[in-house]
């Protein structure tokens, strides 16, 4: 028994040829022009891309602890909608995942209610509170692919330099959430002119670009595998640019959100612009875009940081930090992106598939022969508004409300079996 996904769209070195792939076990077993064979099911994706499951290395899953915000549950149902077959969970839950008990209550989880592959990242500091190192060797036994205090910035340096120490015994990359807190002072919005019209209090770009400068020396000295979180500043990715070039071991993520909104875009007191990183100045959003597209940034990540409806509805000022991402995340990177030209469809799949399966050494991210089937299968064409009452996720915090975009997902497969499919697949008729 196996799987032939029929006649769809693959990517072979930029190009479009349209093949079949034959999934058996968990494996892709074949790629051809045509594959027959009475034993299998088969899908017809006739005129859709298929792409290798997207990978999103930075994502909030919220359980344990905030579960009315999102569960792995939800949050894995999410994913598989977005296209995502992998996520790595970051570790700002209550507990917090600074103990290999905490690790293994996710593995499980996501093993009995997940639909997709689910990484737990471990925490750098106990509770994230930055006074204590947790105790890393542990987590990495546990099953962390990472080290992470996501959600704040590790104040000490000392205590981010013994970090890395230990990070490059073990072998694993230190995933920094860069700020400054003694810049930040309850800012809520980017500080520069439009926080001083609205009258909001500012989060200057310095609070972030300190860290990644500070960071960036600490990784030299300790030969870390240094990896920064949602970027979201000009100098913070000449910064990176500049450590690439000296060979410093130092990769970087960013967000749809930060590539394609600024400042300027904040209708008024509305918190579904509100996230942390902040929505930065045109030149910040600017220099993104030229990063990812020169490869100073390696990858796209959503930072899906959902949260209740109430919460968000206390306003700029008040509500929490935070933006879903993975359901709008591909269609928002094909819509503006690949549509107008600016990147090719093979530049926008490899940073969301490949880089990051190669930065973080996990064994996804391609399709070829014998590779573990995690496919992603997308409509290029239908164009639908962004609805979040029909998202997976528990939280509906997104600033695209109402966009018409192009590329949704229809299915995914995760580890040769289908996690999700579109009613309108079905619908056709093709499944059978
Ligand atoms: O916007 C954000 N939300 N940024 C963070 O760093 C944390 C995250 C969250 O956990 O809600
Ligand atoms: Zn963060
Ligand atoms: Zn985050």
């Amino acid at each position: 028994m196996g799987t032939i996904l029929k006649n769809g769209k693959l990517l072979v070195n930029g190009e479009i040829v349209a093949l079949d792939i034959l999934v058996a076990g968990n494996k892709i077993v074949k790629i051809a022009p045509q594959i027959e064979g009475a034993d299998y099911k088969i899908v017809d994706v006739s005129g859709k891309l298929v792409t290798p499951g997207f990978i999103d290395m930075h994502v909030h899953l919220r359980e344990p602890g905030f579960e009315a915000k999102e569960t792995i549950a939800t949050g894995t149902a999410s994913a598989a909608r977005g296209g995502f077959t992998t996520v790595a969970c970051m570790p700002n839950t209550r507990p917090v995942i600074d103990t290999p008990a905490t690790v293994e209550l996710i593995l499980q989880k996501a093993k009995e209610e997940g639909s997709v592959r689910v990484l737990p990242m471990g925490a750098i500091s106990v509770r994230e509170l930055g006074k204590e190192l947790t105790d890393m060797a542990a987590l990495k036994e546990a099953g962390v692919v990472a080290l992470s205090d996501d959600g704040v910035g590790v104040q000490s340096s000392k205590m981010m330099k013994d970090a890395m120490h230990i990070a490059v015994e073990l072998g694993l990359p230190i995933v920094a959430h860069c700020e400054d807190d003694s810049l930040i002072e309850g800012g809520c919005v980017h500080e520069g002119v439009f926080s001083e019209k609205q009258g909001l209090k500012g989060i200057p770009s310095e609070a972030e670009t300190i860290h990644i400068g500070r960071d960036i020396i600490l990784a030299e000295a300790t030969g870390a595998h240094y990896h920064i979180c949602h970027i979201s500043t000009a100098d913070g990715v000449r910064l990176v640019r500049d450590a690439k070039q000296r060979g410093v071991k130092v990769t970087a993520e960013v967000c749809p959100h930060h590539l394609i909104l600024c400042d300027e875009d904040i209708p008024g007191d509305d918190a579904n612009y509100k996230m942390n990183p902040p929505l930065r100045s045109q030149r910040d959003r600017d220099a993104l875009v030229a990063g990812l597209k020169d490869g100073t940034i390696d990858m796209v990540v959503t930072d899906h940081a959902p949260h209740t409806a109430e919460e968000k509805q206390r306003g700029m000022a008040l509500a929490p930090f935070g933006i879903v991402g993975l359901e709008t995340a591909f269609p928002l990177m094909y819509t503006k992106f690949v549509k107008t030209g600016a990147f090719t469809l093979q530049e926008v799949v490899d940073r969301m598939t490949k880089v990051p399966a190669d930065v973080f050494n996990l064994p996804y991210g391609t399709i070829e022969e014998g590779a573990i089937a995690d496919i992603t299968v997308i409509d290029l064409e239908t164009e639908k508004e962004v609805d979040p009452q029909t998202f997976a996720s528990k939280g509906h915090n997104t600033p695209f409300t109402g966009w018409k975009l192009a590329g949704w997902p229809v299915l995914t497969m995760v580890d040769g079996v289908i996690a999700w499919q579109a009613d309108d697949l079905n619908g056709k008729g093709e499944v059978h």
